[in-house]
């Protein structure tokens, strides 16, 4: 089950072109595509006259073809054209989703067109922010999204998976704050003088202690976005400071997979290309650190016992609120659809 009237990223700016691309949300098969002119549209993927995929027809200025016998559909879902025929049936129509793009990603609401609500849009603004630069990639997960957010609400894990690139022991050793923020939940772990991890290390340059505040908010259905920022020590002689922010839009490509748009920010060296290709790198093997433990885990959880129950400590704090607003927020949603 998914929450449907909510904003999910269906993808980069750069993937919508003039060539229809297919991408699974939700478990429902999308259409993306950009028009004649410039406008990223997403339909539901399947032809109403027989069932084809409209991914392998084409573009044809605002519309797009289907592939097997060229019924061709505006970006509202109406079919326009039927080759040989001189009327339309009215149940030739595709379901067309709301879009708007910002930031060089596409958000799509999956739920009723009506309700689409772009005041509730996640706040991803760094990706265009002169003030911050980096990059942003793709990687599919073939686990279920919750544990991919999970994984990003206790960064203890960092101790343990990451021990090349984030490890370091402090996190294990300072607590975390939980508290509801906005329409989600923030986890907040500050980590004063510590020896800063290997990322910082290389990233910012600190030789001596710092302090190292992490900060983790979660919106619902599936947006993480992690604020991390380092400083040196008063007095330590060392005069450094850096921030990131890592975003991390969750999409559901279906219960076991997830379509994981991340993107790294920085606030130094902002002219400095070859510093975004290292922070890009080591960032994307870290990623890879995290998948090899969250495929695991899909697998594992899959076929667990009917009495398992995971067990919890105080770092799972985050996860937990995450969890259940989660199921709150699904059960209103879900309620208001049996009572129509
Ligand atoms: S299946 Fe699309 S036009 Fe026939
Ligand atoms: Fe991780």
């Amino acid at each position: 089950m998914f929450l449907r009237n909510e904003w999910y990223v269906a993808g980069f700016s750069r993937e919508f072109v003039e060539r229809p691309v297919q991408r699974w949300l939700l478990g429902e098969p999308l259409v993306l595509y950009r028009s004649t002119s410039g406008r990223a549209v997403i339909l539901e993927d399947r032809c109403p006259h027989r069932g084809a995929p409209l991914s392998s027809g084409e573009v044809c200025g605002e519309s797009l073809a289907c592939g097997y016998h060229g019924f061709t559909f505006d970006p509202s879902g109406t079919c326009i054209h039927i080759p040989g025929m001189t009327t339309i049936p009215a149940r030739a129509r595709v379901r067309s989703y709301t879009v708007i793009e910002r930031w060089g990603w596409v958000f799509v609401w999956m739920g009723d067109a009506n309700r689409a609500d772009e005041s509730r849009l996640p706040d991803y603004h760094w990706l265009a922010d002169p003030g911050w630069v980096g990059g942003s990639e793709y990687l599919q997960v073939k686990a279920n999204y919750g544990y991919v957010r999970d994984n990003l609400l206790d960064l203890t894990h960092a101790r343990y998976v990451h021990r090349k690139t984030l490890g370091t022991a402090a996190v294990t050793d300072h607590p975390i704050r939980t508290e509801t923020y906005g329409r989600g939940v923030r986890v907040t772990r500050e980590m004063p003088g510590i020896e800063p991890s290997p990322f910082f290390k290389r990233m910012g340059g600190f030789t001596g202690r710092v302090d190292h505040r992490q900060r983790i908010d979660f919106t619902p259905p599936c947006h993480v976005v992690i604020n991390t920022r380092v400083s040196s020590v008063a007095g330590s002689g060392e005069n450094r400071s850096a921030e990131f922010y890592v975003l991390n839009a969750l999409t559901p490509e279906n219960e076991r997979s997830t379509h994981y748009f991340w993107g790294l920010m920085r606030n130094f060296a902002l002219g400095d290309e070859s510093v975004t290709e290292t922070q890009q790198t080591l960032n994307r093997e870290t990623f890879f650190e995290d998948l090899a433990i969250l495929e695991q885990q899909q697998v594992l959880l899959d076929c667990k016992p009917v009495d398992w129950k995971p067990v919890a400590i105080r770092n799972d704090g985050g996860c937990i609120l995450a969890e259940r607003l989660m199921d709150k927020l699904l059960a209103a949603e879900h309620d208001k659809k049996e009572q129509k």
